[in-house]
């Protein structure tokens, strides 16, 4: 298993070029139950080579087909022999490609909702209806066809619309079928991939594990050793568990404990992988140090940077000592890889790893072992189900690297970390044991340093508030806030007030997610 090779053969392979959306076609394929990858244009024929893809879908772009810097796509893909589909620039490269004419939009760019006026409602277009919405994007068009091509659907702006050759199995669309306000994006994406190319659905997360066992157990060979930051989140856990199923004690896992962990989290890591799995795994206590370091800061942004630089310190040290480990494991996801080749561009960054489990050591020079870069979070999950890893972990809350620092507003420090962390077992506890984490994306507590007048006993007391955040959201990028039930929200708050020492004011954050973040800092 090379690092960019999965081993999956058949599927769509989507060039990308430099599209927004790109990934979302690779969901949308994937949620058809067929494969599919992205690759950057480069490496388009090295990669259809070994995959041998059944169709190839080539994405949009914010280029210029005729511009100097247009990306370099070998024409020979259109040589393989498999259904081509252009989507927005992918339609101009083609049309550019087969004898077409691509030149600027007259009336300017075209943004927006448009309708489509559909010619012939068979193949790539049956079942699709006349009038329908799509989303259009686009700044060039295609002003004449090659040979081969005719029309298929209009839109008002646009004469092709919709444009193929039936006989060669060439098609495109001025639009994006993939996002959601195209109406029938979904269906003529189906067409495109099951009916026109055959493409198998029978891509299943779930059923992925013998395989990528055996990937890694390949690329380990007999004697290889790995060596890998286990954080105690879905992707390091999954990921840890599939190397382990390939190599068994050959793989070292290091848990550092920063001190700045949810109550029970290292002892949980323990009893699940040291206990329950076997695995080899060093736990560092390197509390102090973190403390150490974080002393005295009280700005976000540095925290974060300390606590990456000082976990790489500590993850490189501990390293060392499993001196015949010349591979690296990492939980790295598909999203991770396409945002580090994306942002790089290129052909050389697709080998750059992304950093991840709290960052990973640059200058440490070994081979990486990721199986998990082809896949998406919820695919992750389905495979960590199919690995018997319980779903307290599969499903659990995001949790930040920086982990409490950034819920603990001001400086850190033990005197406040320990009430925090009493606060949000509560908390998590209150929801859990009623199950009420479904629909919710996050639910932690915060600790404000605002000193407040309250009555505890008959004494008055001048203390601290805690703040309880509750969200949901799809993807971390808007959210909602939530609450619990009252009867709930009072245990929650009244056992905060009387079990913990430290707090006098407990507050429900009620804020968006925009303009408010999910976290506090
Ligand atoms: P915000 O606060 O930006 O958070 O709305 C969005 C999501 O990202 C998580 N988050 C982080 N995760 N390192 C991480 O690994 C960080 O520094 C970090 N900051 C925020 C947050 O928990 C939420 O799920």
């Amino acid at each position: 298993m090379s690092q960019q090779d999965d081993g999956v053969t058949g599927g769509v392979l989507i060039v990308d070029f430099g599209a927004q959306y790109c990934q979302l076609i690779a969901r949308r394929v994937r949620e058809l139950g067929v494969y599919s990858r992205i690759t950057v244009p480069e490496r388009a024929m090295f990669t259809a080579k070994h995959m041998q893809p059944k169709a190839v879908i080539l994405s949009g772009g914010p280029r210029s087909v005729y511009a100097a810097d247009a990306p370099a796509l070998d024409a020979g893909l259109l040589q393989l022999g498999v259904p081509v589909l252009g989507i927005c620039y992918g339609l101009q490269w083609l049309a550019q490609n087969t004898q077409g004419e691509v030149t600027p939009a007259e009336s300017g760019a075209e943004y927006g909702r448009t309708e489509l006026y559909v010619e012939d409602a068979q193949g790539l277009l049956a079942g699709v209806r006349s009038g329908g919405i799509v989303w259009m994007s686009h700044g060039d068009k295609v002003a004449q066809l090659g040979p081969g091509f005719e029309v298929l659907a209009k839109s008002d702006p646009c004469p092709f619309a919709v444009v193929g050759d039936r006989s060669r199995g060439f098609y495109g669309l001025q639009f994006h079928p993939e996002v959601q306000h195209s109406e029938d994006g979904g269906r003529i994406l189906q067409n495109f991939v099951v009916d026109i190319a055959g493409c198998d659905t029978d891509w299943n997360p779930g059923n992925l594990a013998e395989r990528k066992v055996k990937a890694v157990e390949e690329l380990c060979g007999s004697d290889g050793e790995v060596v890998m930051g286990l954080s105690g989140g879905v992707d390091s856990s999954v990921a840890a568990v599939l190397i382990h199923r390939a190599i068994g004690k050959r793989l070292h896992c290091v848990f550092v404990d920063n001190g700045l962990l949810r109550k029970g989290e290292r002892e949980g890591v323990e009893e699940l992988f040291r206990d329950h799995y076997k695995m080899d795994l060093k736990v560092v206590d390197a509390r102090a140090r973190f403390l150490g370091e974080l002393a005295g800061v009280v700005d976000p942004e540095q925290k974060r940077k300390i606590i990456g630089r000082v976990f790489v310190e500590v993850f490189e040290e501990e390293s060392k000592a499993f001196e015949k480990a010349h591979f690296l494991g990492q939980g790295t996801l598909y999203p991770d890889v396409i945002e580090s080749v994306a942002a790089h561009g290129g052909a050389t960054s697709t080998i750059k790893s992304h950093h991840n489990v709290g960052g990973l050591p640059e200058d440490m020079k070994m081979e990486l072992v990721e199986p998990l870069r082809d896949l998406f979070k919820d695919e992750v999950r389905a495979l960590g189900r199919e690995l018997g890893l319980p779903s307290s972990l599969v499903d659990r809350q995001p949790f930040p690297g920086p982990g409490l620092a950034v819920r603990c507003m001001g400086e850190v420090a033990l005197e406040k970390l320990e009430p925090l962390r009493e606060a949000d077992a509560i908390l998590r506890e209150e929801v859990e044991s009623r199950d009420l984490q479904r629909g919710l994306w996050q639910y932690f507590a915060v600790y404000v340093p605002q000193k407040t007048v309250g009555v505890k006993g008959d004494a008055r007391v001048y203390q601290d508030v805690c703040v309880v955040r509750i969200v949901s959201s799809q993807d971390a990028m808007t959210a909602d806030w939530e609450t619990l039930p009252v009867d709930v929200m009072r245990r929650v708050s009244n056992r905060i007030l009387n079990e913990v020492d430290g707090f006098a004011r407990v507050c429900l954050d009620i804020s968006s997610k925009p303009p408010g973040t999910i976290e506090w800092e």
